[in-house]
Order: C-alpha cells, then structure tokens, then sequence
C-alpha cells in the first residue's frame, strides 16, 4: 500500500469515547484486558457453562490442533436449555419468532424449547439417529431449525446445517463429504411472498447422496411435496414423547464434534470448518455476553444473519441460548412486505441489541432514513456489524439514524474458523472510530506481518495473523489435514493466517482491509479495494459500489468501479468522471479508477458478500466463473453489458 494511502487512512478523525452511563453498567469493566489467557478462559468456563465432569486441562496446544478443557464433559443442549428451565427460567422467552408472513409470529420460552427440543430428539432416534451420527440440516428460519440443532447436541449427533438458499448440488456435496445419514429438512421456506421447494431440492440431492438414509420433513408453508415411503417421515405425524426424562442429555468429551460449517476457499471444493464441544461453547458464550453487553433479564438481543452460516450458529443459537438470552428470529427479508420491515420488527419487541451486516445497512441507507422514522427505536442500546469491513459514512449513518446517535457501534472482525469474534470493541471500553474494528478480544493476540513474514509497524498495511490459541478456533477442515495446515499456517509459521488484510493505526487499533485477494497493486502501490468503495460511497450520489482491478500494461493492475446510484441520480459520464476526481480527493491520484462502470445491482452471494472474483473476470473480458452462488445470478451479465460500453480513462 502506499504511504499516501495509508495516510489517507489516518484521516478519519472522528471518536465515539464510550457513554459513561453505559460504561458503569458494562460487563466488560478495563481490567478485562489484564488477565492472562488461561486464567480467563479458565474462569469463563467454569462461570458460564455447567460441566458433569470437570476439565483436567485448559489448553493442550499442538500447532496447529488445539485442545481446550481436556478431561471435561458437558452437553450442549443442557447448557442452552435444560439448566435454565431448572434454574426457574422456564418462562423466560427464549425466541421471539416473527415469520415471513406478516401476522405469522410465536414466543417460545425456555421451557417450550425444552420441550421441542425433547420432541425432536426423539424424533431423530425414531429414524436412527444415535451418538457419533451425522446429521444435515436443510431448513429456512424456522424454530425448528434452531430446534433440530440443539437435539442433535442433546444426543450427542454432529449437525451440518446448509443454508436453505443453496442448490441441490452444494447440499449433496456437503453431505457426501460429511457422510451424513439423516438428513432434516421442511416442505418449504417462505421468501418474498413466493416459495422456495427445499424438500424438492433435498429429494435432488438426496438422489446424488447415497449415504442418506432418511429423511425427516418439517411442515411449514403447507405445500404439497413428494414423500418417498421407507425413506422419508413428516415429522408432525411422529408420535413421540416431549418429557425430558425420556431423553437425557448425553454427556460428550469436551473435543467431540459439535458441527461442520462449510465455507468457500479458493478452490471449487468447499472445507467443511470442524468446531468442537466445550471450547466452542465457552468461546461464543463468553464473547456475546462482553461484545453485546448482554443483560439476559431485560435485553431482547436481535442477530439480522441466517443461521445457515457461522454468525447465525454463534450469535443466534449457542451464544445467546447459553447466556439465557432472549432473542429474535426473523424469516423474512429486510423489504419484504415494505422497506420498513426490521424497523417494525424492533418496535413490536423492544429490540435492545442489533447485530448486522454493512450491506444491509447500506441498503437501508440507499433506500433513506425515513423507513427507520416510521417507527420508535428507542430500545436500541447497542449496535453491532460483521461480515465486511464497514465503511465509515455507514457506520455513522448506522450510529446516527438507527442508534439515534447514543448507541455504541461495535464492529466486530471474526470467520468461520475463528468460532468466535477477535477483533472488536468492547462497548463501555474502547474508543470507536468509524470504519475500524479496533481491539483484539481479551486474551487474543493478532498482529500485522508483511510478505517477508516480519511484524509491521504502525500504519502499515500487511496480513492479519493471530499468534496463540483461542477456545472456538477451528479444530481443521474435516477430512482434509494438509489443506488446513496449507491454507491457514503455512504462510507464517506458527500463526493463524486469516486471509485478511489489515494495518494496525498509532493507537494500536486494527483496520481491516479486505480479503487479500483484494487488494490491487498499482504501479507497485497497494490499494485496498475497500478504501476506493469507500471512498465512493463517500460521495453524495452513489448508494454501494465495489472495486476491483484489471491487468494493464503499464502499471500492472487498473482500477475498476462498479457503482449503483442514489435513487434520483443520473448516472451520468459528467457524474463518472466527478466519481474519478472524487477518489483521487480523498486517496490520491494513484487510486483514481480507469473504469466507472455504472449498474442497478451488484454481483452479491447470497448472504450479501459482493463476488469481486466476478467482478475481476467482467473487467478483464474472460469468461465468467462459476455464478451459481448468486442471489441474482441475471446480475452479472447485465454489468458485462454495461462495462463493454463504459468508456476507460487513459
Ligand atoms: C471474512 C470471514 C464470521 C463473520 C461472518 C463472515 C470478513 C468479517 C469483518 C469485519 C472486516 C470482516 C473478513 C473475513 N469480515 N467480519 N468486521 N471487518 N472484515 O464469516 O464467511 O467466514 O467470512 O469476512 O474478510 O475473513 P465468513
């Protein structure tokens, strides 16, 4: 990266010092920093999670495996559901479910959920499910989802949950390298008024799986589907027992298998990401509680993801239900019926924390403030992003017209692999600054190294790394042992390589720059493809854009911007050509794009990642890659068409 950018970096001056109101009643108090990891971890484990044996060891670390609470047993499912029913929380509200359809919504309190749970445990006996079993989840954002999880774990089975938005080719793969027998999945998924066929698409899959035996099917829009005798089972019509003593929680070893969360790499293969019993349990536990500042009593704790990825496992099911949180599940989509939809949602349950993602808060700021005027956010008191680096006009619109500006914004930096958040404020602690996900989590040690492996100073630019063990790191890629230690610890022996760029500012808070793959290197200079997005949504006119580079000759990549309009703005070549100068305003000439190419839409997967891989091959005219992972796979076609016409500046 060059000087000029980085110092660029080091421009946005605004500081959020943390409200002293919210300070004095933090969970996270400044001595949290202070103590040492295993001592932390040591006291989080036994103060958050009920063990039946205790653990002998808290970290064996053999790199790149890790061990945490070795010698210790404990089921899940107990820890989530069963103590605190037995503690007097029955009737605590556990999810607040507000389905797709408006009108379609229902409570469930801890001791509703023990009892489905129970239900469902049984259920999945019925069709062989025992310890060890591998079990697939194929389900839409249902209660049942969240339901099937935790009997697995009550009975000691290892899930995989696919997300309902993939194809029947992805949930095939993922079962057949999970070898998973029972497969869960519903009639039917609500999206947008309209319906996705998830138990056609099972049957799809279940055809190229043959290791799937059964198949146990939810009721949810009522839609007439195919039922394969010997095979498949509603699961309504099973007669079976919701009393908790007909279905004891199994005790597990601390490192049993708990799930599969298969993400993509940079080959076609997706790795199935392995997460284990107790260091996973305490991971999620403890980071929810300090990072969302979690008052189980009184919060109703809202996480806007899917729980078919990783953000929906750790902040929707085991953290939250491990806290005694009370939470809400959301079915729907944030425009569905109207743009105002979450806002509702937020009112009608005193949301008091919301955890989302910078593309929907982009969106919302593309659509305009007054959907979020509709309604009374006064609730809020805590903000939280993840999934992307956030940029800093959507961070202060986030803080500003959703948090009425008194609610701390916690940018939290975290994967797959990692389980847990690891880069984060803590909100009573840190200093925020818009745009940066500031400090490690206690205890976890990250640094910026350069390419030559050596640690970079203050405000460099590098690769993100963590140097030591935490509880929920991954414990490898299932089946796969010399491509976990290639992808993750082969860069920089001895540390986590995160595929992430980032740089560390003078107060030593951390900066994420991107996936790697995204940074252009112009006439030798490195430029985040973020800080030129950045850059361009600055401006007043464009609602989200993305950037990549493309080979030239000269000075070896070129930047690209694809870019969608405020609603009412032209898209002009006058408003390209401000766009560019813009750019070379706020970074410097080196960041300029060569290309603005102007479009309605952009590539997004479905959980609203940008694919800039697409994006790559449309600048450089090759022929585009894989799309079916789009939302809107038409998307991309249509920004060929407009790149071909976009004129380049020389
Ligand atoms: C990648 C992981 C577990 C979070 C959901 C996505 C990017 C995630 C941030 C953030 C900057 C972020 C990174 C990371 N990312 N959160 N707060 N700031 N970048 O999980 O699909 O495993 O993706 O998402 O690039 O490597 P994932």
């Amino acid at each position: 990266m060059s000087d000029r950018a980085i110092d660029t970096l080091f421009l946005e001056e605004r500081r959020y010092p943390p409200p002293a109101e919210f300070a004095a009643q933090a969970n996270a108090q400044p001595g949290i920093y202070d103590v040492a990891a295993e001592e932390f971890w040591a006291r989080e484990a036994q103060e958050r999670v009920t063990w039946f044996e205790p653990f002998d060891a808290v970290l064996e670390w053999e790199l790149p495996y890790a061990k945490w609470f070795t010698g210790g047993t404990l089921n899940v499912c107990f820890n989530c559901v069963d103590r605190h029913v037995e503690a007097g929380l029955g009737d605590r509200v556990a999810y607040f479910w507000e389905g797709e359809p408006e009108g379609d919504r229902r409570a469930l309190t801890y001791a509703d959920l023990q009892r489905e749970v129970v239900r469902f445990a049984n259920a999945l006996k019925e069709l062989g499910v025992e310890k060890g079993s591998h079990v697939a989840l194929y389900l839409g954002m249902t209660p049942e989802l969240a339901i099937a999880m935790l009997a697995c774990t009550r009975i000691g089975a290892a899930h995989t949950v696919v997300f309902g938005g993939f194809s029947a080719e992805s949930l095939s793969d993922r079962m057949n390298d999970f070898g998973a027998t029972v497969l869960v999945t519903q009639d039917e998924a609500w999206r947008r008024g309209g319906t996705v066929p998830l138990k056609r698409i099972s049957d799809e899959a279940m055809a190229a799986a043959p290791k799937v035996e059964r198949c146990l099917v939810v009721r949810r829009t009522g839609g007439d589907v195919p039922m394969a005798a010997g095979r498949d089972t509603w699961y309504h019509e099973l007669d079976v027992s919701d009393d908790p003593s007909t279905c004891p929680c199994e005790p597990m070893d601390a490192e049993d298998l708990l799930f599969l969360m298969y993400t993509s790499g940079t080959t076609a293969k997706p790795k199935g990401i392995m997460h284990t019993t107790a260091g996973y349990l305490v991971g999620v536990a403890a980071s929810h509680s300090y990072i969302f500042d979690l008052k189980p009593e009184s919060d109703v704790f809202w996480c806007s993801a899917d729980i078919g990825w990783i953000t929906g496992h750790s902040y929707i099911v085991y953290g939250p239900l491990c806290n005694a949180a009370t939470s809400v599940l959301f079915e729907g989509t944030p425009d569905f019926p109207d743009k105002d939809r979450w806002w509702d949602v937020v009112e009608r349950y005193g949301v008091t924390i919301l955890y989302t993602a910078p593309t929907a808060i982009r969106s919302h700021m593309k659509w305009g403030p007054e959907y979020a005027e509709r309604h009374d956010l006064s609730s809020l008191r805590l903000l939280g992003s993840v999934g992307e680096p956030i940029n800093p006009e959507a961070w202060v619109w986030y803080h500003e017209h959703i948090g009425g500006g008194r609610c701390p914004v916690v940018d939290t930096w975290w994967q797959t692999e990692t389980g847990m958040v690891l880069i984060t404020p803590l909100p009573g602690i840190t200093t925020l600054k818009p745009g940066s996900a500031t400090k490690p989590f206690p205890t976890v040690e990250a640094g910026v190294i350069d390419e030559a492996g050596n640690e970079v100073g203050p405000g460099g630019g590098g690769y993100l790394v963590i140097k030591s063990p935490w509880p929920a790191m991954t414990r490898g890629i299932y089946g796969d042992d010399a491509r976990f230690r290639e992808t993750y610890w082969t860069r920089a022996p001895g540390l986590y390589f995160a595929g992430d760029g980032a740089r560390i500012d003078r107060d030593g808070d951390f900066w994420l720059l991107g996936r790697v793959d995204d940074v252009m290197n112009v006439s030798g200079h490195r430029i985040s493809t973020i800080e030129v997005e950045s850059a361009l949504v600055d401006h007043p006119n464009v609602a989200e854009a993305a950037v990549c580079g493309r080979a030239d000759a000269t000075t070896g990549q070129a930047i690209v911007a694809y870019v969608t309009v405020k609603g009412g703005v032209d898209p002009t070549v006058e408003l390209m050509a401000e766009l560019r100068n813009h750019v070379a305003a706020k970074i410097g000439p080196i960041a300029k794009p060569a290309n603005v190419v102007f479009t309605p839409e952009l590539p997004k997967t479905r959980s609203g990642k940008i694919m800039r891989r697409l994006l790559r091959d449309v600048a450089e005219n090759r022929p585009l890659g894989d799309t079916t992972t789009l939302a809107d796979p038409a998307v991309v076609s249509e920004i060929a068409d407009r790149a071909s016409e976009a004129p380049a500046e020389d």
